[in-house]
């Protein structure tokens, strides 16, 4: 199969490459690197021993992304590409309505122009109504609580009506709950720019010493602890869902919806406490006030991906800790050249 894949060189595009460099996919890549690195690509074909074509390009760039498929012809997309924080996105919000939503749309343009009928778009948990019960199902209510969580919320629909009006077309939106963790070989993983927003990558900073303390958003949550609760989720497991989910659109029609989780919530402390654990580094913290946005749980109900794409999680906690901790001491530096 020939698969185009935006974004292939970031966290969970890089990942996915892997695996799906196995299956023997024909592989080109479409990135700009604006929040990831070439080198990345590089690991991933040394690490799969395979090669596949890179095109470095904006999404925004309708010229650009429909001669690079007019080139390739895919079969199939799976669209990664996209900016992601949180709380840039509500400093920068047409900034993040331009790449996200313009870049998808250019996209589907672009896959249309080649006939190009199946995609696989990574979502986010981030989409659901977080007022609303959990465990989260696919048919929870969507009500996005930031300008990132709306973009995949727009996103989502768009795919859905071109869906609809594309006959013979086949979709699949994945919606990823807290991806972590890095690849077993401890060459491929998460590399943020400057301090680090999401909670393992900042423990895993402060346990190797180039952060001094973790902040824990508040303790007086609803939780076991009272520290906020998360379903967080093995990379590797997530890059297998892509696989799950590839192979699934080859076989139906229409556009179909999974949550991508592992069906359990995991504290701040638990995680805290896993990674002093597997480490055997004290990790230093101190309890502050909530973080503004931030909700008490986030769990998904994992059944309907299980049953449909027949992909399930394997990864547990201290294997996610164990792979992160991997990368980190590999690579303190990420994947800026090591001096
Ligand atoms: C965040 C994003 C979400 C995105 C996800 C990707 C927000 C509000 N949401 O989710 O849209 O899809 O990342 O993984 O940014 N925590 C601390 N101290 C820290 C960092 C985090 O206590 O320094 C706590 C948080 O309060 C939360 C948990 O750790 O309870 C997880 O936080 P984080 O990793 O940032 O993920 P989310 O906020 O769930």
């Amino acid at each position: 199969m020939r698969v185009f894949v935006t974004g292939g060189a970031g966290f969970i595009g890089s990942h996915t490459l892997v695996q799906l460099l196995r299956t023997n996919a024909d592989i080109m890549v479409f990135d700009n690197y604006s929040n990831s690195s070439p080198e990345a690509l590089k690991r991933v074909k040394r690490l799969a021993q395979s090669d596949f074509s890179i095109v470095e390009g904006d999404m925004c760039d309708p010229r650009a992304l429909a001669s690079a498929m007019q080139g390739f012809k895919p079969d199939a997309v799976i669209h990664f590409a996209g900016l992601k924080a949180v709380g840039e996105s509500a400093e920068k919000p047409l900034d993040y309505y331009r790449t996200n939503i313009g870049g998808s749309i250019t996209l589907l343009d672009a896959m249309d122009k080649v006939g190009c009928k199946r995609i696989v778009f990574s979502s986010s948990a981030t989409v659901y109504d977080p007022n609303k019960p959990f465990p989260f199902t696919e048919d929870t209510a969507l009500c996005a609580a930031s300008t990132y969580g709306r973009t995949k919320q727009f996103i989502e629909e768009i795919i859905r009506d071109w869906s609809a009006a594309t006959p013979g077309s086949s979709a699949a939106i994945l919606r990823y709950f807290n991806p972590v963790g890095a690849h077993a070989s401890g060459d491929i993983g998460e590399d943020p720019v400057g301090i680090p927003n999401n909670l393992l990558p900042y423990i895993s900073r402060v346990a190797h010493g180039s952060l001094q303390e973790l902040q824990v958003f508040g303790n007086e949550y609803a939780t076991a602890d009272g520290t906020g609760a998360r379903d967080y989720i093995h990379v590797e497991d997530l890059a297998s869902a892509h696989i799950a989910a590839l192979e699934h659109i080859t076989s139906m029609t229409g556009c179909d919806t999974f949550n991508i989780g592992t069906g359990t919530a995991t504290t701040v402390l638990e995680m805290l406490r896993a990674f002093e654990k597997v480490t055997g580094k004290p990790i230093p913290y101190r309890i502050v006030g909530a973080r503004a946005g931030d909700v008490s749980t986030t769990v998904a109900n994992v059944s309907k991906a299980e049953r449909v794409l027949g992909w399930k999680a394997k990864y547990d906690i201290d294997a996610m800790c164990r792979s992160i901790w991997n990368w980190q001491t590999r690579n303190p530096r990420g994947y800026e050249p090591r001096g």
